[in-house]
């Protein structure tokens, strides 16, 4: 169960990431880098966390020409990481340019609606009315499943609709994941790590719940239980 649960690494600086690293312990071996640590610490946080042995979960939302994402996709693969996030709003050909890119090597998942846009946000982007964003994700879910994407990253609250959209196989991978009675922080529909894998989750993500914790391995160790009792 431990290789299934992410701890995101939303750190300023690789030395911070790294410290953040130590103190959350040995029982860890999945790591999200995201925009913020990627763009201070570039391919070098992420070289020195698969030297460690861990596994990355780039969580870069790759959106651009396909032949761009293909490039970075490729160059992920070198890497070493095992997911990789593009969006799905790049559209068909970027995703299938992403796909063939990995060669089955990484982890390609697609984000469909960031859980920021509701259904007024959405219709701006559009241009026209959005009567359910879920929908709109869901359709999204099915273009990457039918692009040959690895899976989706979704709210565990969309979990279980997008695990019957996209049938049995695939990843699901959740953040906003809290143990009963934390703080919940920004995020706005949380669940505990139980829930997310009895609702269809493969792999969750947990930010601030372990790295801002004062005994960040402990707090790992909670998570870990808790998601054991959900399966
Ligand atoms: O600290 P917390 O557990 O809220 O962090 C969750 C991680 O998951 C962050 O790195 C954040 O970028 C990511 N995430 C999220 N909510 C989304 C999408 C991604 O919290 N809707």
């Amino acid at each position: 169960m431990n290789d299934r649960v992410i701890v995101a690494l939303d750190a300023s600086s690789a030395e911070h990431a790294l410290r953040l690293v130590d103190r959350i312990g040995p029982e860890c071996s999945f790591y999200k880098v995201g925009l913020e640590l990627y763009t201070a610490a570039g391919s070098a946080v992420v070289r020195a966390l698969r030297e460690r042995g861990h596994q990355v979960f780039l969580d870069l939302k790759l959106h651009d020409i396909p032949n761009q994402v293909a490039g970075a996709t490729a160059r992920a693969a070198e890497l070493g990481v095992t997911f990789l996030t593009v969006h799905a709003m790049g559209g068909r050909d970027m995703l299938a340019a992403a796909a063939a890119a990995a060669e089955g090597s990484v982890g390609l998942l697609g984000v469909t609606v960031l859980t920021s846009l509701d259904e007024k946000g959405l219709g701006a982007v559009f241009g026209r009315g959005i009567p359910d964003v879920g929908r709109e994700a869901d359709r999204l879910a099915a273009m990457v499943r039918e692009a040959g994407l690895a899976g989706v990253v979704c709210s565990a609250a969309e979990a279980p609709r997008l695990r019957a959209t996209m049938g049995p196989g695939g990843a699901i991978v959740t953040p906003g994941i809290r143990l009963a009675g934390d703080a919940v922080h920004d995020q706005r529909r949380v669940r505990t790590a139980g829930e997310a894998f009895r609702d269809g989750a493969t792999n969750i993500v947990v930010g601030r719940p372990v790295t801002g914790a004062s005994d960040p391995a402990a707090a790992f160790a909670r998570i870990v239980a808790d998601a054991e009792g959900g399966r």
